[in-house]
């Protein structure tokens, strides 16, 4: 088990008023699944995927990731956490502008506690270049290309650190269908050949359909 949810609840408040986005989640996530979670706007997701990714803690119930309780850690410990295992590709890609495709890839090593450098780190780098397509922009800075190209440098950029688990929040939301199945294409060859387990969130039928199971949420419920 890689991540494990039990009763999960999450409130916010937003001034005086409370917003249940999360009203009691129980769901194991297993080495190598290909999964997706599945629902309205509004529904949770993004509360969701950020509680697995430990970038927040729940305000009932656990989360367990690889085995630890991710409430048990502190900041720096989750960072570290998330640096070292977590893939993240958000909806709106989060490139740094003044980076070019390279150095955009590079960064969640450079951040790292693990110095990797030399040639062994650029050939990583540029294999992963590569196999997302993009080994003719590599000095491309993000707004020198397009949505699906962007999306591409941000699944490289995700999967540098090797982690156990990418999470994808709608990466497809802003892509036209062509180039979110060359993605998914990408994703679903690296979790065959390295068992990187994948985490989606979507209301996109393409990728509900390529992935191995679908978990439905809806007002902060599985349904
Ligand atoms: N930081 C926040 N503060 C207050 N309410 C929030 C916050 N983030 C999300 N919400 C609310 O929590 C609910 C679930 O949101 P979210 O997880 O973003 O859903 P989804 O990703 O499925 O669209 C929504 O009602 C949303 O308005
Ligand atoms: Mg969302």
């Amino acid at each position: 088990m890689l991540v494990e949810l039990n009763n999960v609840k999450k409130e916010y408040s937003l001034g005086k008023a409370k917003v249940q986005a999360l009203r009691g989640i129980t769901l194991n996530i297993n080495r190598g699944d290909f999964i997706t979670i599945a629902g309205p706007s509004g529904s949770g997701k993004t509360t969701l995927l950020n509680l697995v990714g430990c970038l927040d803690t729940p305000t009932e119930g656990t989360v367990f990731f690889d085995g630890v309780d991710i409430s048990t850690l502190d900041l720096t410990q989750r960072a570290y956490l998330r640096n070292e295992k977590i893939g993240f590709i958000f909806q709106s890609f989060n490139l740094i502008p003044v980076l070019n495709v390279y150095e955009n890839v590079e960064l969640p090593v450079r951040v790292g506690r693990r110095k990797a450098s030399g040639r062994e780190l650029k050939d990583w780098i540029m294999h992963l270049i590569e196999a997302v397509g993009l080994a003719d922009r590599i000095k491309h800075k993000p707004e020198e290309l397009s949505g699906g190209q962007r999306q591409r440098v941000a699944v490289a950029r995700a999967l540098v650190n090797k982690p156990h688990l990418v999470l994808a929040d709608e990466p497809t939301g802003n892509l036209d269908s062509e180039t979110a199945v060359k993605i998914l294409d990408i994703m679903r060859k690296l979790n065959q050949e390295a068992k990187t387990t994948f985490l989606f969130s979507t209301h996109d039928q393409e990728i509900i359909q390529r992935c191995d199971s679908v978990v439905r949420i809806k007002d902060g419920h599985l349904v």
